[in-house]
């Protein structure tokens, strides 16, 4: 039989669930589920590159992990985990730190837009945050990593840095791929859809979150932006309102762009915004109410990231291993 490939991907506790991450990322997650060997971990190391609460942080971890698995990621036949709980992200991450270079980290788009928007707090972890991701997927010796399009630099990266390792010292790690779906992968606000829907810019309107209660969400989808025209076309670069409500409509009901421009031609905006916020309630209705009662279940959850961690840890030392052998490390005496 042939060996399955392997998938890592992860998502930071930053900020509650949106319905970005989960049509961007999450969905995919759940739909490779079966095929692949996956490991899909909360990425709460990463969080804290900015200012969290500590108290916040525990209980969305914990919410991240219910949601995970109420959006169809099966626990047992995958690996769920919290990245903390496995110390070898931090180990691979410190080797990391010294094969990728300045200049290539002071390239990445998140870094730039994350320190403009936290000038107070342009931490070093913001700055080296992408040798942890490479870190992240190389102890895996991933194949895929199912990421939203804004992560494709940092996917790409993590590829240099393995090059870079693997001519040096042999093939130590496995060159993965970035999985982006082709709609759906840059999900916009709804109040100002030339901009990513972004867990931290929920004050203003435009973004849905997976717990949001179907009203809500319906009065979003009725006060979105769209613009001055009326016909209900998809071109990104005029009409990237519309362009966003035909999209998310497209992925949620599986229906091409060019089905859902027929469906609603001759139609009014006021049709296209109801139909999407019916169709988004519908998709997150069965994710909401199963993650809302797998957070009560807290012993539940705990048996999983528990288990979790020590499947992850498996894998993850026995590429730390080769690393820190590879580099010329002795072998920790065991305790
Ligand atoms: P994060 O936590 O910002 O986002 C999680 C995932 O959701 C996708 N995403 C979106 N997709 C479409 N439209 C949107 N508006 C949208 N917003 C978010 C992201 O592309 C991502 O796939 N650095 C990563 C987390 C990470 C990681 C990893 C990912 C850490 N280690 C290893 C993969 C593999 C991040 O900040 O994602």
């Amino acid at each position: 039989m042939e060996e399955k490939k392997t998938i890592l991907s992860g998502i930071q506790p930053s900020g509650e669930l949106t319905l970005g991450s989960y049509l961007g990322a999450l969905k995919n997650w759940a739909l490779l589920s079966n095929e692949f060997d996956c490991f899909y971990t909360i990425v709460d190391m990463h969080a804290i590159t900015s200012r969290q609460d500590p108290k916040e942080l525990r209980e969305r971890t914990l919410a991240q992990l219910a949601q995970y698995i109420a959006c169809g990621i099966d626990p047992i036949s995958n690996t769920l985990f919290i990245q903390s709980h496995v110390p070898a992200h931090a180990q691979l991450s410190w080797v990391l730190n010294c094969y990728a270079m300045f200049g290539e980290l002071s390239r990445m788009t998140q870094f730039k837009d994350k320190s403009a928007k936290n000038e107070d707090n342009i931490n070093a972890g913001l700055f080296t945050y992408p040798a942890l991701m490479a870190a992240d997927i190389l102890l895996y010796q991933a194949d895929l990593v199912p990421v939203g399009d804004d992560q494709r630099q940092h996917v790409e990266l993590t590829r240099n840095i393995a090059i870079r390792f693997n001519g040096i010292y042999g093939d130590v790690f496995k060159i993965p791929e970035h999985y982006i779906p082709k709609f759906g992968a840059r999900i916009m606000d709804l109040q100002n859809p030339t901009d990513k829907m972004s867990k931290s810019a929920i004050a203003a309107g435009g973004c849905i979150l997976l717990l949001d209660t179907p009203d809500d969400i319906i009065k979003a989808f009725r006060r979105a932006v769209t613009d001055s025209e009326t016909q209900i076309v998809y071109d990104v670069a005029n009409k990237p309102g519309v362009s966003n409500l035909i999209e998310i409509y497209s992925v949620c009901t599986d229906k091409s762009i060019s089905d859902v421009e027929a469906q609603f031609a001759g139609l009014g905006y006021g049709s296209l915004k109801q139909e999407v916020g019916d169709a988004v309630v519908e998709t997150l209705r069965p994710i909401r109410e199963e993650a809302l009662r797998l957070m009560e279940d807290k012993a539940y959850l705990e048996s999983i990231y528990k288990e979790g961690a020590s499947k992850a840890a498996l894998t993850a030392n026995k590429t730390l291993n080769d690393v820190y052998d590879k580099i010329g490390f002795i072998p920790a005496p065991i305790s």
